[in-house]
Formats: structure tokens, C-alpha cells, sequence
């Protein structure tokens, strides 16, 4: 099989490919990214070399690029996207044009190059928030409601998706997956962000209260899904993914890294809140578990305390991309902290 990845340089992309081309190493796989401040070609140092993996730089926006990408292909894996909440708050723009635009470019060009089937990764975010007091959890018959400029860009970008395989019968399957954490995820998101603030001395910046809940999930584990879904998934379909916490709060997050790290709670400093901060997201995960046998596997404690270990002993990788741009972001989003 011959499967095209987009943003296949960034943090899930990127473990998507190294878990791929170690289960399936006949395969071949075209990484087509444009390479921004996200994107990171020595995540992929691994596999470079070797003669079933080819990178090509460029833009899912670019048609031309896209459909001589598409040449061959099977499958198109479709990570691309401009993916941290907070930035798209500070620049809307961006979003619209790679998550929205960028995807439906690569429709048309799946349309034309007679793709076998268009794997779309998409967010929960698209659901919206749920409350804390409340027991329920997204499931694929959930509303959309999304509240950033990040998840709508992202709904809209489903929702065309669904509407290609509706209206011309392409071949799509749809995943939403729920927060991701483990290695070369970028220390912009909450988890590395934390991790590599303690390992500089710095502070580590908690929104609002700090009893906003995401769901977590091991990358691996989502690497799995995705997996399972392209082989035995049913075309048309969508299928939620999520992990194993329990309503863990973000401070609870930090205080588990804290420990972890042997430090004492003084770094946390709570700083002004997201806007339309999103309180709770829960995934229910039933569907993909009674109808392709998935579940999550890694332990929420023991990976984050393996992801600390991976941004202590890859110091060089995250202290290369905490300079230029992300100084810049950094300071805009959290002025002088
Ligand atoms: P990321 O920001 O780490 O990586 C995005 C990648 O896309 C980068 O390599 C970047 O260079 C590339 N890219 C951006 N614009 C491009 C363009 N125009 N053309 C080609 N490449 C481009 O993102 P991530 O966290 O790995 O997320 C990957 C996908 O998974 C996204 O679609 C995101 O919405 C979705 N997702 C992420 C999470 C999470 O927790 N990180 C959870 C659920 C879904
Ligand atoms: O739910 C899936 C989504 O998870 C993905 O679609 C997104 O691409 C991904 O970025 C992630 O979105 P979040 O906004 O939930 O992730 P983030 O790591 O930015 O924030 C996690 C929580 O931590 C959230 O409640 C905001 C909070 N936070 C985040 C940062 C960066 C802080 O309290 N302080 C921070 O400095």
C-alpha cells in the first residue's frame, strides 16, 4: 500500500509515520508537509534513509503540489493542520486557509486521483464543552458546537469531508480524537510546555482556576486507532478516540509533572484565561471499541512520567525549536512570565 500523510513532520504525523513504517515496513508513504514552526523534519530522523519514505515540501493549499503528491497513492492520511487553540485566538486567518481551504483541496484532488480512501484526523473540540458537574461525554451523535477559531476551522473542515463522500462518493473515514500527549509534541501545547518551563526553571502558566478537564491519550494509542480504522474501518464512517483520565484537571496534570520531576508547587502560576475556554471534554469511546476491538492502552501515570523522561533526555530537540518564532508567541501569549 502506498499511503500519502500530510503534516506528517508534526507532533502525532510524525509518530504516526514511525509507528507505520515499523508494523507495515513494505509500505510506502509520501510525507507532505509545508514545514512550519510545527513542522520538524528531525522528528523523522529514523526513517529518512529509508527507501520506502519520501518527504515532499509543500502546502496542502497548493494544488498542483497536491495532486503530483497524489500520484500512486491509496490512502491519504490527512493530519495537516494548524492545531494550538491559543494561536488561533491571536490569528484566525491561518486556520481557515490550511484546516478549511487546505482540505478541500486535498478533496478535489482525492476526487481526481481516485484516492481508495481519504482518512480525515479530526478533534472533540468540534463538540464543544461540557460542563464539570456533568456526567456525559461526546459520542458520534453529539452536536458540533465548536468555540474556538481552531475547532471550528476544524468542523468546518469535517463537515466537508462528509460532504465529499456524500455528494461524490469519496471514500472517507473520520476520526475525533481527544488530547494527545508523548514525544516531539511541541512545547507550546500544556503538557511539554510544562515539562520543558520546569527543566529551563521557569514558571508554568495555569489558565484561570485551573480546573478545565481534557481526556488523554497516549499518541501511540491514537497511532493504533488510526490503524484499525484504515484497515477495518466501515468507509463513511466516524469514530470517537479517546483516553483513560478520569476528569483530571489541568492542575492535577501539573501538580502529577511536578512530582515526577521532584519539584514543589511553587512553580505554578496561574495567569489570565484562555477566551472562550472550553471547561471539560470527555470522549466515549464505545463505538470503535465494540466495532474494531479498540481501546487505550497506555496508562495515563505511567507515560506522562516516560514522556518527562523522553524531554530530559532529548534536551537538544526542544531547546532548537524553543528560540526565534516561539520566543516571539511566547511572549505574546504570556508577556513577561
Ligand atoms: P502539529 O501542529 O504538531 O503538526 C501539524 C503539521 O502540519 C506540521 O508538521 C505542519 O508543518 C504541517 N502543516 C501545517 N500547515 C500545512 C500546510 N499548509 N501544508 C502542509 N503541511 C502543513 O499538529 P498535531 O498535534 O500533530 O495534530 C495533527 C492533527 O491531529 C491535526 O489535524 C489536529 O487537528 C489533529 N488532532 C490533534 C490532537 C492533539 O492533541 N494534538 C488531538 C486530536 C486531533
Ligand atoms: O482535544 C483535542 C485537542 O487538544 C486538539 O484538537 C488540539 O490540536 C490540541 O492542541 C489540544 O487542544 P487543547 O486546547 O485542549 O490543548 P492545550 O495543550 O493547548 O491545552 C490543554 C489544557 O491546558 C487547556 O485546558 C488549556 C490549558 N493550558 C494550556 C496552555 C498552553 C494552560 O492552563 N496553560 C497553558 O499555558
Amino acid at each position: 500500500m502506498k499511503l500519502l500523510v500530510t503534516g506528517g513532520a508534526g507532533f502525532i504525523g510524525s509518530n504516526f509515520i514511525l509507528y507505520w513504517m515499523k508494523n507495515y515496513p513494505q509500505d510506502k508513504i509520501v510525507n507532505l508537509d509545508i514545514l512550519t514552526y510545527a513542522g520538524n523534519l528531525e522528528n523523522l530522523k529514523a526513517v529518512e534513509k529509508n527507501p520506502n519514505y519520501t518527504f515532499v515540501h509543500g502546502s496542502i493549499c497548493d494544488l498542483k503540489v497536491v495532486e503530483e503528491a497524489m500520484d500512486g497513492i491509496d490512502c491519504v492520511v490527512h493530519f495537516a493542520a494548524e492545531s494550538h487553540v491559543d494561536r488561533s485566538i491571536l490569528n484566525p486567518s491561518d486556520f481557515i486557509m490550511t484546516n478549511v481551504v487546505g482540505t478541500q483541496v486535498l478533496l478535489d484532488a482525492a476526487l481526481k486521483c481516485n484516492i481508495k480512501r481519504f482518512y480525515h484526523v479530526s478533534s472533540d473540540e468540534v463538540y464543544g464543552s461540557l460542563d464539570l458537574d456533568d456526567k456525559s461525554k461526546f459520542n458520534e451523535r453529539t452536536n458540533y458546537n465548536p468555540r474556538s477559531p481552531y475547532s471550528a476551522s476544524k468542523a468546518a473542515s469535517d463537515h466537508l469531508v462528509r460532504a465529499y463522500h456524500e455528494t461524490y462518493g469519496l471514500p472517507i473515514t473520520i476520526t475525533n480524537c481527544s488530547n494527545n500527549f508523548g514525544p516531539y509534541q511541541f512545547p507550546e501545547k500544556f503538557i511539554p510546555l510544562a515539562i520543558t518551563n520546569i527543566l529551563e526553571g521557569k514558571k508554568v502558566p495555569v489558565y484561570g482556576d485551573g480546573l478545565y478537564v481534557r481526556d488523554w491519550l497516549y499518541v501511540t494509542d491514537h497511532c493504533r486507532a488510526i490503524d484499525l480504522v484504515l484497515n477495518k474501518g466501515k468507509i463513511g464512517e466516524t469514530y470517537l478516540v479517546g483516553g483513560m483520565t478520569d476528569n483530571v484537571s489541568n492542575l492535577e496534570v501539573v501538580k502529577k509533572i511536578l512530582k515526577i520531576m521532584g519539584k514543589d508547587e511553587c512553580a505554578i502560576e496561574y495567569v489570565k484565561d484562555r477566551l472562550g475556554h472550553d471547561r471539560r471534554y470527555a470522549v466515549d469511546w464505545s463505538k470503535i471499541q465494540k466495532e474494531l476491538g479498540w481501546k487505550p492502552l497506555h496508562d495515563f501515570n505511567e507515560w506522562l512520567e516516560k514522556t518527562v523522561q523522553w524531554y530530559k533526555e532529548n534536551e537538544n530537540w526542544w531547546k532548537d525549536v524553543k528560540t526565534g518564532e516561539y520566543k516571539k508567541y511566547y511572549k505574546e501569549q504570556y508577556g513577561k512570565l
